[in-house]
């Protein structure tokens, strides 16, 4: 039996490093957990979270990566990526006060470039044999390659981690995910893990950091505080246009991507409003409510199937456009009487969440513990997903 596993498997807590940066491209996510408890059981404090920027520059050749890259590109980039994600694991441990010899494991999502769910094949870089090196620790990451191999759409990853952390006996939540691309965790009342559901509802801020970046020519990255969408007007005719764009009639699940609602998408539907006459915080307003439609819309039919009551539903609201006044308010009109509630009521980040996540599910994965969800994946069966890079041997 080699011999750091094993260790790994008798110790009764464990710290955790958990690495995320999603299609916003804003940045890397660490979170530094304790976990303690056994499956399904466990139980989590949040010892202390970062974001660690891009330097300038990157956000843009991993797009340009993203867009048209090279083999050569790609290579370089997945290292030099590594070495960004060491860091950010780095400077977690750091702001935690701990020496990296104190951390049990890292889980790092990495960076997607590709996903392609319907040829089931989707790539992450940032070289986990870099952030093992740079740490010494072992390192956890490809998450989604398995699950896509059971025949899963390899996302979305975390209502497996919604589920441990947030599921309650006596009341249905959905626990909605605000990144680039919004997602939503479907966990009722009482419910197993067969019964959690999930998936992605459409743009999160994606749609909106485009329109806001064309807006500023550049100046801006996102609508901070939603202060444009608050000056905006939303178009109500074109919204009702833009809801029929075919991804929010797709039966669930479903996943959503850079494909769907990136650079393209935004582009053109900037263009489009300034076609019907908008303003720019005309159309950064109406993009924050394409996002709001189109998460309420999902509720609607989630709602409707699950025979539930909405009024005795709360909705946990995780990712960046938490932290959009604009958005959540067009959320709370467009679900009520569902109530909104902020994860931090819950002793956890808006922002921290994700990075959390990949914490626990590397963690799970060095137990050998099925981590994924079929019902949120729509894989055959749960998979433990993950692979692991071994600890550095001195
Ligand atoms: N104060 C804020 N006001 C408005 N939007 C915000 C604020 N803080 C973060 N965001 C939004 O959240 C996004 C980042 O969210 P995040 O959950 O990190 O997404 P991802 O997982 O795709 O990286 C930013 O691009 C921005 O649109
Ligand atoms: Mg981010």
């Amino acid at each position: 039996m080699n011999n750091w596993l094993s260790n790994y498997s008798q110790k009764s807590t464990w710290r955790a490093i958990g690495l995320m940066s999603g299609t916003s491209l804003d940045g890397i996510d660490a979170a530094c957990i304790e976990i303690s408890g056994d499956f399904p059981d466990v139980k989590i404090s949040v010892l202390g979270f970062v974001t660690h920027t891009f330097a300038p520059g990157l956000r843009e050749r991993i797009m340009s990566v993203c867009e048209n890259g090279h083999v050569e590109d790609l290579a370089r980039l997945d290292v030099e990526l590594g070495s960004v994600f060491a860091d950010a694991a780095i400077e977690v441990a750091n702001a935690c006060g701990l020496e990296l010899e104190a951390i049990d494991v890292i889980g790092s999502h990495g960076q997607t470039v590709c996903h392609l769910s319907s040829v089931r094949a989707t790539l992450q870089i940032g070289q986990s044999a870099l952030i093992a090196e740079r740490t010494g620790r072992p390192v956890v990451s490809d998450f989604r390659t398995a699950d896509m191999a059971a025949g899963g759409e390899g996302a979305p990853l975390v209502p497996f981690v919604d589920w441990l952390l947030l599921r309650d006996a006596g009341v249905h939540r959905i626990t909605q995910n605000i990144g680039g691309i919004a997602n939503l965790t479907w966990l009722p009342a009482g419910g197993t893990l067969d019964d959690v559901r999930a998936w992605d509802t459409g743009p999160g801020n994606m749609v909106i950091d485009q329109c806001v970046r064309i807006a500023s020519q550049g100046q801006q990255d996102y609508d901070e505080n939603g202060i444009r969408a608050s000056q905006g007007h939303v178009d109500e005719a074109w919204l009702y246009e833009k809801m029929q764009h075919p991804f929010f009639a797709l039966p669930a699940p479903k996943s959503a991507g850079r494909e769907e609602f990136g650079r393209a998408f935004a582009l053109q539907f900037y263009e489009e409003g300034k076609r019907r006459g908008l303003a720019p915080n005309d159309i950064i307003a109406t993009a924050t409510a394409l996002t709001a439609r189109s998460i309420a819309g999902a509720y609607q039919v989630l709602w409707k199937t699950e025979k539930v009551d909405p009024a005795g539903c709360e909705i946990l609201i995780g990712g960046g456009g938490a932290f959009n006044p604009t958005l959540w308010h067009m959320l709370e009109v467009q679900t009520a009487p569902a109530r909104l509630r902020r994860l931090e009521e819950l002793e956890m980040g808006s922002d921290a969440k994700e990075a959390i996540a990949f914490a626990l599910l590397a963690h799970a994965a060095l137990l050998g513990v099925p981590n994924t969800v079929p019902g949120a994946t729509g894989a055959d069966r749960a998979v433990v997903a993950g692979k692991i890079t071994p600890p550095k041997v001195l």
